[in-house]
């Protein structure tokens, strides 16, 4: 018997704060439940008859499969909608497309530039819209992120994780409020330039003083990662910053996660792990990389014994289903 909070059903999620740190929590348990009941191989239907818009602005290989995939396990459908395929903001604006859409589906994910866009579709589509990745928040990706953490560490009690890299980008500031609400301790490592908005720090240091965790930022990441249990890092460069890519680099050389960083969390033989979003600079194989080298991550961290990447990707897709389920299964009709 699956259980989930019925103050979930209908709901959008904008940012991380759209929801209460219990509704944040229990829809993570609902991901594992959902998680155990496909590796028993049971496909429901509990989004039957649901159909989700997927309107993508930027590139994704997790998000939009894993939306695909949770809506199709359940009996649903989604359809994948970029910005050449339909009239979104051009002949139409956002505020028509939403009200458009609003009426053929039942939920619509967005990813794109603006949080504003995201914020527009909600307002006047009438029905749930899910930020599936903004230039301010990513907050879809937190979800993964701890239920990682609850599967490798047994639970989020006692933890404690550490941001290298742009500590202001779209994962960085979902992660620190995200650690907030779940009583996580967060420190960020980051360069100067790179801090995190003021009013964004502000706003998830009130959250994690009243959960009795606090919130540090340092510029020496060497410093900063002592006493890590989880060493979470992201591209230097995220999408529509392209243009500052030389200059990141080499600002963030000094950020990058090896063995070295691993070591001085002082947890080597202890509780610790990898984490990242993904996609992953690690290796010498890609257009990027091929003058470059590894860039916030070496190979070496990437494919250790530490590193629970692919599970944290499979993730993405159990808590993008409980997100889609707790807003639109209608419980009774189970
Ligand atoms: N982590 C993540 O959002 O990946 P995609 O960009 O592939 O969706
Ligand atoms: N910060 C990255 C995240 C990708 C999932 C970006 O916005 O490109």
């Amino acid at each position: 018997m699956l259980t989930w909070m019925d103050s979930l059903r209908g709901r959008s999620l904008m940012r991380l704060t759209s929801f209460t740190d219990e509704e944040m929590l229990n829809l993570i348990d609902l991901a594992a439940q959902l998680k155990a009941r496909r590796k028993a191989g049971v496909r429901g239907d509990l989004l039957k008859r649901k159909n989700i818009a997927l309107i993508f602005e930027k590139s994704s290989t997790r998000t939009r499969n894993s939306s695909i995939i949770a809506a199709r396990d359940e009996g649903g459908g989604a359809e994948y909608l970029t910005r050449p395929d339909i009239h979104f903001g051009k002949k139409e604006s956002v505020k028509d497309t939403a009200r458009v859409l609003g009426r053929i589906y039942d939920g619509i994910l967005f990813r794109g530039f603006a949080q504003k866009t995201c914020e527009e579709l909600a307002e006047y589509s009438g029905v749930p819209v899910w930020n599936g990745l903004t230039d301010d928040y990513h907050p879809t990706q937190i979800f993964a992120d701890f239920l990682t953490i609850k599967e490798t560490f047994g639970d989020l009690k006692d933890c404690t994780v550490a941001y290298v890299g742009d500590g202001r980008n779209n994962v960085a500031n979902s992660l620190m409020m995200g650690c907030a609400k779940a009583g996580i301790r967060y420190i960020c490592c980051t360069p100067k330039e790179l801090w995190p908005d003021e009013a964004i720090l502000a706003e998830a240091d009130e959250v994690a003083k009243r959960n009795g965790v606090d919130i540090r930022v340092f510029d020496d990441p060497v410093k900063g990662v002592k006493g890590a249990n989880v060493l979470y890092t992201d591209v230097w460069v995220s999408m529509g910053e392209e243009s500052k890519t030389a200059e990141r680099i080499k600002m963030l050389r000094p950020y990058q996660i090896n063995m070295d960083l691993m070591r001085a969390t002082g947890n080597i033989d202890g509780k610790l792990m990898f984490l990242h979003c993904l996609p992953a600079f690690h290796d010498f194989n890609t257009e990027v990389t091929k003058d470059s080298g590894a860039l916030e991550v070496t190979d070496e961290v990437f494919e250790s014994k530490y590193s629970k990447v692919f599970d944290e990707s499979e993730n993405r897709m159990h808590t993008i289903k409980a997100l889609f389920v707790s807003a639109l299964c209608d419980r009774a009709a189970v």
